[in-house]
């Protein structure tokens, strides 16, 4: 779109579709990673001018040099190469450059928590302060990241539209958001068959964004009264994920002392229609679910500590995992009476989930930081990370020279290549046959046959 006349908040539908069409409108994506590059390399392979922006410069070198970073994202791949080759899409670390010739700027920036469990929105904040300066009339702003309902109303708008007033949202620029809730590994699928919802803080606006994403995502786009809304339902799947594993947790703890096998109900449940499986493990990661429930919890703050007593004890629940997992293997180890000083651990998987590149909030982390303060020596395994420096710990780039001469093994992540691990190849391997599962993978009856020293999490049964 000529920037002259680049005022697409004041254009009307038939307008945008064909601008769309024509692929004149032009797209800046800041922050381009996990999420950003696939929604920005999306909106290129649409035939929309692309341009991610991002402050990471290993990054933007990487893509310069025309080098797919998501090596776990597979689909995209394809897509990077096409809308390099056909100049589709392009980065840079100058927003400065690109903002002011852009119609549409969208804001995947990431939205973590500091080390108290408080939100941080410093990026959004910022690159929101560069947009006052940056954007001009006409420009239509949506942010996709995960943020607390009224964020956007009740802070950035504010933040964009500075003491100055310069532009005012909804008259002279529009905001809404399409919060992005594709799972890390799926994402090439998630964005084929996840229905988007979108809110603004006007309709006009709102539809506006709807029909863009309708251009670039085949799948259902909601309407939401507002803003917040949109938010909200985000958070409410993601902490009702987090709530219900912590139940099964809980659970599994529970069933661990009853003789019970966790795996063994949860099968049995999945036949009740309205029943919505989630299984137990060493802890929740990640960049959202536990990120999430704070997200939730920081909101109810001003309303008094009354609120989502549920999400607080959810958090704890899952939180202790990581103990409840080294109980686990003092009991293996007690059983062989053997020390768990001195010993080496090998720890099998270090994503904080199966089959992606990620260690953001793994409990492998807590799980290994406590066997060090037990006097082991850990050894890491996972085949994302091999060979290099992870938790302080060099990783194996081997699974059977990282078996032999270890006294005990955690199954911390289900990546697949785990799957099919029998318990003969671990007893044959490992110098004390010492093994704890928090993924239900071995079978407790198989493990004790082999002659494995089993500790399976929730695995009452043997
Ligand atoms: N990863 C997920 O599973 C997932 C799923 C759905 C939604 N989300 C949400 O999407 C948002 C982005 O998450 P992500 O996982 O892609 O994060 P990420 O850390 O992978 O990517 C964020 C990118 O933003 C860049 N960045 C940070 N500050 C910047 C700034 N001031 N200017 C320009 N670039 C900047 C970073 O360098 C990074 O490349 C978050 O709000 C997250 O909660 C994440």
């Amino acid at each position: 779109m000529d920037k002259q006349n680049s005022r697409i908040t004041h254009l009307d539908i038939e307008q945008i579709k064909n601008y769309l069409k024509d692929g004149k409108i032009r797209v800046c994506v800041i922050g381009i990673g996990r999420i950003g590059l696939p929604t920005a390399l999306s909106f290129a392979n649409s035939g929309l001018n692309t341009t991610g922006v991002d402050i990471h410069l290993d990054l933007i070198n990487k893509i310069k040099s025309g080098e797919y970073p998501l090596k776990d994202e597979p689909d995209y791949d394809i897509i990077f190469e096409k809308v390099i080759k056909n100049q589709k899409f392009q980065a840079t670390s100058k927003i400065e450059d690109v903002v002011p010739n852009s119609d549409v700027i969208l804001l995947s920036l990431p939205t973590p928590m500091n080390e108290n469990n408080v939100p941080d929105y410093s990026a959004l904040k910022s690159v929101g302060n560069q947009l006052h300066d940056l954007i001009s009339e006409g420009t239509l702003i949506i942010v996709e990241s995960t943020i607390e309902p009224g964020f956007v109303e009740n802070e950035l708008i504010q933040i964009i539209e500075g003491n100055d007033k310069r532009l005012i949202a909804g008259k002279d620029f529009g905001i809404g958001v399409c919060p992005e809730t594709a799972n890390p590994g799926e994402i090439s699928t998630d964005f084929a068959k996840l229905p988007r919802l979108v809110g603004a803080t006007d309709e006009k606006t709102k539809n506006i964004i709807m029909e863009i994403y309708h251009h670039v995502f085949p799948v259902d786009i909601i309407p939401m009264p507002d803003c917040k809304t949109a938010n909200a339902v985000k958070l409410t799947t993601n902490v009702f994920r987090d709530i219900n594993i912590a139940f099964i947790n809980e659970l599994a703890i529970l069933f661990e002392k009853l003789g019970i096998d966790i795996m063994t109900v949860l099968e049995a449940a999945k036949l009740k229609y309205n029943f919505q499986v989630h299984y137990p493990g060493a802890g929740v990661g990640g960049p959202c679910l536990p990120v999430n429930s704070y997200q939730l919890l920081n909101s109810a703050k001003k309303f008094g500590n009354d609120f989502l007593k549920i999400i607080s004890a959810g958090r704890e629940i899952n939180e202790h995992m990581p103990d409840h997992v080294i109980e686990l293997l003092c009991q293996g180890f007690d059983q062989a009476k053997k020390s768990i000083k001195g010993s080496v651990i090998l720890c099998l998987g270090v994503s904080y989930k199966p089959d992606i590149k990620d260690i953001q909030l793994s409990p492998a982390e807590q799980i290994i930081n406590k066997l060090k303060e037990l006097g082991a020596n850990v050894r890491i395994y996972d085949p994302y990370f091999k060979n290099i420096q992870v938790f302080d710990v060099k990783t194996e780039s081997n699974l059977v020279d990282a078996l032999k001469g270890s006294d005990g093994v955690i199954l911390v992540t289900a990546h697949k290549e785990f799957h099919n691990l029998e318990p003969s190849f671990l007893v044959s391997n490992l110098k004390t046959p010492i093994m704890v599962d928090t993924r239900g993978i071995i079978e407790p009856h198989d493990a004790k046959k082999a002659g494995l020293i089993f500790r399976g999490l929730g695995r009452g049964s043997e």
